[in-house]
C-alpha cells in the first residue's frame, strides 16, 4: 500500500527532495547552489528559480531512486509554499502539484519555519511535544512555543536582521566568501571572542525578540576603525567576537524564555543552528536550567526536504483537484487553496 510522503523544497538557493516513511527518512538529498551565487556574494532570485527549474525533477527521481521507492508508493506530495523567495517556491510548489495530480494524490503546502521545527519530529530521536524551538536562519530568527506537532506559537523574533543574515554580511565584511555562517565559525575557531567589545543587543530588553543589525554596524565601524592591514591583521579576533556577540543574544533570548515559560525540553532549527559554539552554549544552558536538549544533526538544521515531509505528516491535505490553483506565498500566511 503507498504510505510514502515525497517532499520537495525550494524556498532559496538549496533544491531539496526528500522520501519518508513516516517519521523515518529514506532519502533527503540537497543539491545546492551555493556555487553559483558566490560570485554574486549572496542569492540571486532569479539565478535561484532557474537552478530550481533545472534541478527538482531528477534530485525527485534520485530521491524515489535512493529510497528504493515508485511514484507508486507515494500517497502524498509536500512542497514549501512559503516564505521565501517567490520564484524559486513556485518551482518547488509547481513541480509537485504536477506530479501529485498526474497521480491524483493529495498535494500538503508546507510552511517552511514550521519545516524547521518539524525536523525534531524526525527519527532516530523524535522529540514529542511541548518543547520550546529556536529557529535561526538566514531569513528568519524566533522563538517558538511548539505544543503539539501541527503548529507553533510566536513567542518572539527579530526585529531587524535574521542571525544567519548577520553572519552572511558580516562574512562578507571579512572577505569570507558566501554563504559566510560556516566560514566564519571556521575563523572564529581561531580568535580570541573577547578582543573586541560588540554590543549584545536586546539583552535587557524584556521581550523575546530579537536585533541584529546594531551588531552588523558594529563589526563595520570597527573595521574602518582598523584599517584594511588592522582588518586583515585581526580577523579571526573580529570573525570570534562577532559570533560570540550573536551566540550571547540567542543564548539570552533562550534563557528569557525559558524562565517565563513551563519548558521541559529546548530544540534547535535553522542555519545558524549548525553553529557549533552556538550549540555548546545552549547545552551548557539548558544543564544550567535543568531542561533536556534536542539537537538534530547539523544536515538537518540547514535547509533541507525532509523538515518539510516532516511537517507535512501533521499539516492539511489538499486532496486533488482542489490544489491546482494553490499559490505559494512569499511572506506572512498562506493563502488558503484556490
Ligand atoms: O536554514 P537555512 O539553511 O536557510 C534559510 O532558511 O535561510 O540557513 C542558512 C543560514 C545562512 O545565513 C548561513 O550562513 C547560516 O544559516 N549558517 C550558519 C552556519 N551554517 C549555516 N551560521 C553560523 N554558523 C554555521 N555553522
Ligand atoms: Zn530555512
Amino acid at each position: 500500500m503507498a504510505r510514502l510522503i515525497l517532499a520537495i523544497e525550494t524556498s532559496c538557493d538549496d533544491t531539496c527532495a526528500a522520501v519518508l516513511d513516516g517519521p523515518r527518512i529514506l532519502s533527503n538529498l540537497i543539491s545546492s547552489q551555493a556555487a553559483a551565487h558566490a560570485r554574486f556574494g549572496g542569492v540571486v532570485p532569479e539565478v535561484a528559480s532557474r537552478h530550481h527549474l533545472e534541478l527538482t525533477a531528477p534530485l525527485v527521481t534520485a530521491a524515489l531512486a535512493e529510497a528504493g521507492a515508485s511514484l507508486d508508493d507515494v500517497e502524498a506530495v509536500a512542497a514549501t509554499a512559503g516564505p521565501g523567495l517567490i520564484g524559486a517556491l513556485l518551482v518547488g510548489i509547481s513541480t509537485a502539484k504536477a506530479i501529485a495530480a498526474a497521480r491524483r494524490l493529495p498535494l500538503i503546502p508546507v510552511d517552511h519555519l514550521q519545516g524547521h521545527v518539524a525536523a525534531n519530529f524526525l527519527e532516530p530521536e523524535p522529540l514529542e511535544p511541548p518543547f520550546l524551538c529556536l529557529v535561526a536562519s538566514g531569513g528568519h530568527t524566533l522563538l517558538a512555543g511548539v505544543r503539539d506537532h501541527a503548529g507553533h506559537e510566536l513567542l518572539g523574533q527579530t526585529l531587524d536582521d535574521a542571525a544567519g543574515e548577520a553572519f552572511d554580511k558580516s562574512a562578507r565584511l571579512l572577505g569570507l566568501g558566501y554563504p559566510g555562517g560556516p566560514a566564519l565559525e571556521k575563523l572564529a575557531a581561531e580568535g580570541n571572542p573577547a578582543a573586541f567589545e560588540m554590543p549584545v543587543a536586546m539583552a535587557r530588553d524584556p521581550s523575546l525578540n530579537f536585533s541584529f543589525s546594531g551588531l552588523k554596524t558594529a563589526l563595520v565601524y570597527r573595521c574602518r576603525e582598523l584599517g584594511e592591514e588592522g582588518v586583515a591583521e585581526h580577523r579571526a579576533d573580529l570573525a570570534a567576537s562577532f559570533q560570540a556577540a550573536v551566540v550571547g543574544q540567542l543564548i539570552a533570548k533562550l534563557k528569557r524564555a525559558l524562565k517565563k515559560g513551563d519548558w521541559e525540553a529546548v530544540a534547535l532549527g535553522g542555519g545558524v543552528a549548525a553553529n557549533g559554539p552556538l550549540r555548546e552554549a545552549v547545552a551548557a544552558l539548558c544543564e544550567e536550567q535543568g531542561v533536556r536538549l534536542k539537537l538534530v544533526p547539523r544536515e538537518l538544521c540547514t535547509d533541507n526536504a525532509a523538515m518539510i515531509g516532516s511537517a507535512a505528516r501533521f499539516a492539511p491535505r489538499l486532496e486533488y483537484p482542489h490544489y491546482l490553483g494553490y499559490d505559494a506565498f512569499a511572506s506572512g500566511e498562506s493563502p488558503a487553496a484556490a
